[in-house]
């Protein structure tokens, strides 16, 4: 069944790729978020997809969310970074993460510690806890969201995402497009604003790319940025 639904959508994807096609250059219409494609926020994977292979059963729901947010109080993580905008630790709800934001990423500085001051939680969170702790921090910093409002748009038709519903084979591939140094193949420096930049305007960065325009309200176009970066 979910075979199919994929195959179906590859066929919408073609579909959508040639009528982009036959209006390309600084004309293109911006595409916001088609509502027909959204999976609720945080929802599950497909089966068979980890969200992150490092960790096999994380999942990003809401239910895992709040009771990762009871775990950060009982477990005083709340002594150390307060709700998130930090005090004696870092903040964990800002753009920029010292160790990385992917879910195994978090989950290793929590359960090994990290050396200027974090402790090592390591034997005190039971299997399923430590997941729900590393979706609550993601959380904290728009990437839960971030990866909803991907999977909700029509960039999932032209790009593919290892571990979500984004398998589109138009665009390139953006699993580890933190990693890569330029945006575009080279046409510019892949920082957060030349980022934004090219979401919301290919054209003007790079004439002729077959990319449509992003048309996302601020606070989403925020959180998908995050999201982006944390793809290393
Ligand atoms: C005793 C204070 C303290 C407590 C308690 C504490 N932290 Fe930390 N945490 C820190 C400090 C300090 C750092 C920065 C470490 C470094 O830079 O090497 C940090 C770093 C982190 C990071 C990495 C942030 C980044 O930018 O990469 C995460 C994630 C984190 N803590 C989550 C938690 C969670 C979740 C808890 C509760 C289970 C917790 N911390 C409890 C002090 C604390
Ligand atoms: C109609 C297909 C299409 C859609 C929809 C689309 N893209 Fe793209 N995207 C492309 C193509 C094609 C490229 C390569 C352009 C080039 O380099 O000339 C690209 C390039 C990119 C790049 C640069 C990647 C790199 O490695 O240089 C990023 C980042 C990106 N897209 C993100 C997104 C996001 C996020 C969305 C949704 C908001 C989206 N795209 C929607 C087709 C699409």
């Amino acid at each position: 069944m979910k075979r199919r639904a994929l195959a179906i959508l590859a066929v919408l994807a073609c579909k959508r790729e040639q009528r982009t096609f036959t209006e390309p250059g600084p004309g293109a219409r911006p595409v916001s978020a088609a509502p027909n494609l959204s999976l609720a926020p945080g929802g599950p994977p497909l089966p068979g997809m980890a969200l992150d292979p490092a960790l096999p059963g994380y999942a990003e729901t809401a239910q895992a969310i709040s009771f990762g947010k009871q775990l950060y109080t009982w477990s005083n993580c709340v002594g150390c970074h307060a709700h998130g905008g930090g005090a004696i630790g870092p903040p964990l709800m800002d753009a920029h993460w010292i160790y990385g934001s992917a879910p195994a990423e978090v989950a290793t500085s929590i359960i090994a510690g990290r050396p200027m001051g974090m402790p090592s939680y390591r034997g005190k969170l039971a299997g399923t806890q430590l997941d729900r702790l590393v979706a609550y921090v993601r959380s904290l910093g728009g990437l839960v969201r971030g990866r909803a409002v991907l999977t909700g748009s029509p960039c999932v038709l032209c790009h593919a995402v290892a571990g979500t519903l984004a398998g589109g084979r138009l665009g390139p591939d953006l699993t580890h497009l933190a990693s890569r140094a330029t945006l575009g193949a080279g046409a510019l420096p892949n920082t957060r604003g030349n980022l934004a930049g090219w979401l919301l305007d290919p054209q003007s960065v790079k004439p002729g790319a077959h990319m449509p325009a992003t048309a996302l309200a601020a606070a989403d176009l925020h959180a998908l940025l995050a999201y982006l970066e944390g793809l290393r």
